[in-house]
């Protein structure tokens, strides 16, 4: 039996109303699942952040979980514009995704600073969702494999293994998002056996295997079904598909009959 575990990145969309009839579509929809069928499939959503603090009432006593997209590297201070970990704590938000390449290449991020909101967000009880993936360059000139374990060596640097086992990965091709053309079934399926591969070979059997490692890259409800077949793929990190409450039902409805396979 399989565990999947389905994100959704809602990114810079959604005024505060739309997000909140967007959540309840999803939401009804859901409320109606049997509680069995949801044992294997966990399920996030990340608004932004004016929403986020709604959202996380309404999805209390449901089986979603809410998520940040982004956020500090220090608690408090003069940091104008910045969210920190354990503001996200106090609104129950449970997840954090850092590192996506959006972040990486518009605003800069580095490995290294990546790295510090991994360990803050620890530090207050929030999963981080740690996104890596390679450019079309980099793929292009055969450094796949030494940007994935580049960014894995330096985002994950002293992170103690029992603080590992807490961590979602998502491999995204930065060429695959928002492009509609997701990686192929074996590009997927090389990289997530070389992640598996990297934390068993860093960490432990037990612990690799306790992870979730997501794809992420138009992965859609036309999709769901070949992706989430792969060993390795343990579910998904959607973008573009999650903003459309049927193609992102479709997905986790997609999970949960994998989860029985
Ligand atoms: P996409 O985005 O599904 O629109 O490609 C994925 C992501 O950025 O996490």
């Amino acid at each position: 039996m399989k565990e999947f575990f389905i994100a959704g990145n809602w990114k810079m969309n959604n005024t505060f109303s739309n997000s909140k009839e967007l959540f309840i579509a999803i939401n009804d929809n859901i409320s109606n699942i049997n509680k069995n069928d949801l044992t294997k499939v966990k399920i996030v959503i990340c608004p932004n952040f004016i929403s986020i603090y709604h959202i996380t009432i309404e999805a209390n006593g449901t089986p979603i979980y809410v998520g940040a997209q982004n956020c500090y590297s220090e608690l408090k201070g003069a940091f104008t514009g910045e969210v920190s970990a354990n503001m996200l704590k106090s609104v129950g938000c449970k997840y954090c995704i850092v590192g996506h390449s959006e972040r990486r290449t518009i605003f800069n991020e580095s490995n290294n600073f990546i790295n510090k909101k991994v360990q803050i967000l620890l530090e207050n009880d929030i999963i981080p969702i740690l996104c890596i993936g390679e450019t079309l360059e980099q793929r292009k000139s055969s450094n796949t494999f030494n940007i994935l374990k580049e960014q894995l060596d330096n985002c994950l640097k002293d992170i103690i293994t029992d603080d590992l086992t807490k961590i979602v990965i998502a491999y995204e091709p930065v060429w695959a998002i928002g492009t509609g053309i997701s990686a192929t079934i074996s590009e997927i399926e090389e990289a997530h056996n070389w992640l598996r591969q990297y934390l068993i070979a860093n960490y432990s059997e037990d612990v690799a295997n306790n992870i979730y490692i997501l794809y992420g890259g138009s992965l859609t409800e036309n999709n769901a079904d070949e992706i989430l077949s792969i060993k390795n793929v343990n579910g998904g990190l959607i973008g573009g598909a999650s903003l459309d409450a049927d193609k992102f039902l479709s997905i986790i409805h997609t999970a949960i009959n994998k989860s029985k396979e």
